[in-house]
Parts: structure tokens; C-alpha cells; sequence
């Protein structure tokens, strides 16, 4: 069972005090995902709220072309599931796990009960309701741009903010998209994705292997 301490280390319950934690602890499930499994099917009806305990998730969206549009990362202590208990709406986006993961399930009602009860969950909430609409507005912008090596590099910008994690040599990506997810995500062809990333990283703008993107501190001024 999750403990209040477990509960104290997610950004949503940062204010609220180890009592009102311990009230929400007999409310939440723990539920393991194995890498691959869909947590959250787009168009279905939503009925639950989850919280990233441990691992990692990918949201994503059918293109209208039918391609797999990838939106957003789920870290631990993140939280996704909630448009569609908001609204009433069916699920938005498809949650997969990309990595073996644990979740914490509420209901809709105990969820809403604890934004009723505690208004500071509903700010947390508008907060990172606001920093995805700014990812958003980036990408739109993204899209506007013309020429491919520009929209790449945006795009590795956008990723190092999103999902990088700060080192001496810059800004580390692990998981990265592979040069296929690229390509539909920038409107272009795999070819053209491969032979920027080789201009980019033969000028030490970035490093790349299967898994890991680093994004150098030179590849910022650039843009
Ligand atoms: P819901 O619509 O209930 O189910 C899919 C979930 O994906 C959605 O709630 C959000 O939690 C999440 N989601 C949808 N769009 C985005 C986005 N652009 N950025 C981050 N998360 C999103």
C-alpha cells in the first residue's frame, strides 16, 4: 500500500499535511504496468485518475494520416487521466507505459472530492494546465517553420525541456524518439531526419546513440 510519505513526495500534495495525506491513502490503488501496456485508451470513457508512481509513460494521439502523434512524457510524480473526468468528455490521448511502471488510481469521485476539499490540488493542477498550454503554443510554432534543420533543432529544445535532465556536457535525453517518431512529428522523411542529425552531431551540437540524445549547451544559442 502507498504510504503517506510516498504520498508527501508528489508535487500535487505538496501543501497538504500528513493527516490529510493519511485521509487520501484508503482512496488510492497501486496498479503495475509492464513496458508496452496501454494505460489509457484515446475515445474510451474516462473513469479513473492516475499518478506516475514509479517509471515512465508516453501520451499519444492518432494523426489524422493515422500516425501516431507523440504529445507528452509521464515522470514519476506526474499526474494524467484527468481531462476527461474534467469535462465529461471521452479520453483524449492513448497513455502508454514505455517503461515497467507503477500508478496510483483514484476514482472521478475521489478525485473530485479532493479538489473540493483542498483548492491548492486545483492550483497545482492549473499550473502544469498552464505549462503544457505553453508546450503547446511551442509546437504550433514549430510547425510554422519552413526549413527541416530549424524545426529540429526547436524540436530537440522542446524534448531537452520537457524530458532532459541537466548534465556538465548538457542537457541529457534518455529514451529518446527514435528517427521514424522524428520524421512524423516534423512533416518529413526519415532520410532527411538522419542526415541533419549527422550535420548537427559532426558540429558537436549534439550526441546521439540508440537510446540517448545529449543536447549541447551551443545547440540553445543556435536556434
Ligand atoms: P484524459 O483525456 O482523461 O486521458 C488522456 C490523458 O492524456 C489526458 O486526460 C491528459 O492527462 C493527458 N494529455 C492529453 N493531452 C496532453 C498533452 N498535450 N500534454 C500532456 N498530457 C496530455
Amino acid at each position: 500500500m502507498v504510504s503517506v510519505e510516498d504520498l508527501a513526495r508528489i508535487p500535487l500534495f505538496a501543501n497538504l499535511g500528513a493527516d490529510h495525506l493519511g485521509l487520501i491513502v484508503p482512496s488510492i490503488k497501486e496498479q503495475p504496468y509492464t513496458k508496452g501496456r496501454i494505460i489509457v485508451h484515446q475515445d474510451e470513457r474516462g473513469t479513473v485518475f492516475f499518478i506516475m508512481e514509479k517509471g515512465l509513460a508516453k501520451v499519444t494521439m492518432a494523426g489524422r494520416d493515422g500516425r501516431e502523434i507523440t504529445l507528452s512524457y509521464v515522470k514519476p510524480g506526474e499526474f494524467f487521466g484527468e481531462m476527461s473526468l474534467l469535462d465529461g468528455k471521452p479520453r483524449s490521448a492513448t497513455v502508454v507505459a514505455v517503461e515497467d511502471s507503477i500508478v496510483l488510481v483514484l476514482t472521478r469521485e475521489d478525485f473530485l472530492n479532493q479538489i473540493r476539499l483542498n483548492p491548492e490540488i486545483g492550483i497545482r493542477m492549473l499550473e502544469v494546465f498552464s505549462e503544457r498550454i505553453r508546450y503547446a503554443d511551442e509546437k504550433i510554432g514549430l510547425l510554422t517553420l519552413t526549413d527541416v534543420q530549424s524545426k529540429l533543432v526547436h524540436y530537440f529544445i522542446h524534448l531537452a525541456g520537457r524530458m532532459g535532465v541537466p548534465t556538465v556536457n548538457g542537457t541529457l535525453i534518455e529514451n529518446r524518439p527514435t528517427h521514424d517518431v522524428m520524421a512524423a512529428e516534423l512533416g518529413t522523411t526519415r532520410e532527411t531526419i538522419t542526415r541533419i542529425i549527422g550535420d548537427l552531431r559532426r558540429n558537436g551540437y549534439i550526441k546521439i546513440t540508440r537510446k540517448t540524445l545529449l543536447v549541447s549547451n551551443r545547440l540553445f544559442i543556435k536556434k
